[in-house]
């Protein structure tokens, strides 16, 4: 019962990392897929995206912790009287719908006092980062590469120690700075070359995709997935990357302190209560965009406005929302198991995994510098995470923030 726990005889950390790696590698290329296979004006809404997939990965947290108040409860108490009732009425109404345990009103009772616990408000603070994060996530997957958007936004392993030592005030050897900066210099790398090639003398200039990304290469045969109206800029989607970066460690370190620390003598909730926590904190700031924007259609109020923004949603979109979804509730599991610097060893392992894809699927070309940058970031992170490093990561006191 002490030991870490399990699931199908693995520990569920190294099951919920290499998911992560997956579904990382498989998300960052139907994002971009997504994005740049219609025109521009078909294209769905990434803000109403963002809110579905927020939605989403609510609406399942709270099911699960639902689920863990009614284990909990049924393990430590006899169960309920009208479960043992012989009246068909009753037990038919009751094994018509499976919920109704879940939704008996001491269980209810029971999960509205832990979500609406005195220190939820903290969740905020990762909610509102996490929402313009995943919005930057579209902007940058619409403006760059699949490859170079991977590699670029390993960056916030970076961002992560960065944030890590002045939050969490842990301890990074210099053995671990030194990696940090390879993974900066490969990150680098990878940057020049999708900038520098003849097509694109300025990173700000923009591409086509059908007449820029494969004019970069000219050797690439015209793809025909690629909608011939999509414009890329890659100074955008460089900014949004940074931008994103700087969210995902802060955001990350921020919701691991809060999972981790416990306050006062009760023992911290469960990750469940915290992910619905958060996804009720990310609904304001996921809905803002759609009730402000200027391109939704006027007088149909607000909740109008809400439904006729998923009106160019299609398949690839509900795919990478689900997808998004998924990693979203592993993202949880892994902070929860491990942490956010054992996540990014995670994302970056997905990077092979997407280049080779992304060699498959969109003939991406295999590049020198390509193969030299994405090389240097995969030793930087194996260095950064290797076991032979003097460790150099413990908190140093109590956190504080
Ligand atoms: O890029 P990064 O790994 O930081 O992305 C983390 C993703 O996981 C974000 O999309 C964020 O919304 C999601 N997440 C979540 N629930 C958590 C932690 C992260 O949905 N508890």
């Amino acid at each position: 019962r002490d030991g870490p726990p399990m699931l199908w005889g693995i520990e569920l950390k190294w099951i919920s990392l290499i998911t992560l790696a997956l579904q990382n590698a498989f998300l960052t290329i139907i994002m971009h897929y997504s994005r740049i296979s219609t025109s521009p004006n078909k294209t769905y809404s990434a803000a109403s995206a963002v809110l579905l997939n927020e939605l989403l990965k609510g609406s399942i947290s709270v099911v699960i912790a639902l689920k863990r108040i009614d284990n909990e409860m049924s393990s430590s108490s006899p169960p309920p009287v009208y479960y043992e009732k012989n009246d068909s009425k009753i037990s038919d109404r009751r094994s018509a719908y499976k919920l109704p345990s879940l939704l008996h009103s001491t269980r209810l009772s029971a999960l509205s006092k832990a979500l609406f616990s005195p220190d939820c408000y903290k969740l905020s603070v990762p909610a509102i980062l996490y929402v313009i994060q995943n919005n930057l996530q579209y902007v940058a997957a619409s403006n760059l590469d699949v490859a170079t958007f991977q590699v670029t936004y390993q960056m916030k392993i970076l961002t992560t120690a960065f944030f890590s030592v002045i939050l969490l005030r842990k301890r990074l050897s210099r053995a671990k700075w030194a990696s940090l900066i390879m993974l900066a210099i490969g990150v680098g790398i990878v940057q020049i070359q999708s900038s520098s090639a003849p097509a694109a003398s300025t990173p700000s200039a923009p591409i086509t995709a059908n007449h820029g990304e494969h004019q970069l290469r000219s050797e690439i045969p015209e793809e025909t997935m690629i909608n011939a109206e999509r414009v890329m800029h890659p100074l955008r989607g460089f900014l949004a990357v940074t931008l994103a970066c700087l969210t995902s460690g802060l955001a990350g370190v921020y919701f691991e302190f809060i999972l981790k620390s416990s306050s006062g003598s009760s023992p911290p909730p469960d990750l469940w209560i915290r992910n619905t926590q958060l996804s009720l904190f990310s609904l304001i700031p996921a809905i803002v965009p759609i009730v402000v924007s200027p391109s939704g259609p006027a007088g149909v109020g607000y909740v109008g406005r809400i439904m006729s923004s998923f009106s160019n949603f299609n398949g690839w979109a509900i795919g990478t929302v689900l997808t998004q979804t998924f990693g979203g509730l592993i993202t949880a599991l892994v902070i929860r198991y491990s942490d956010n610097i054992m996540k990014g060893f995670a994302t970056s392992l997905s990077i092979i995994i997407s280049f080779l894809a992304s060699v498959a699927l969109f003939s991406y070309p295999i590049t020198v510098s390509f193969v030299v940058g994405a090389s240097i970031v995969l030793a930087a992170t194996y260095l950064y995470n290797s076991p032979s490093l003097p460790d150099g990561s413990q908190t140093r006191t109590a956190v504080a923030v």
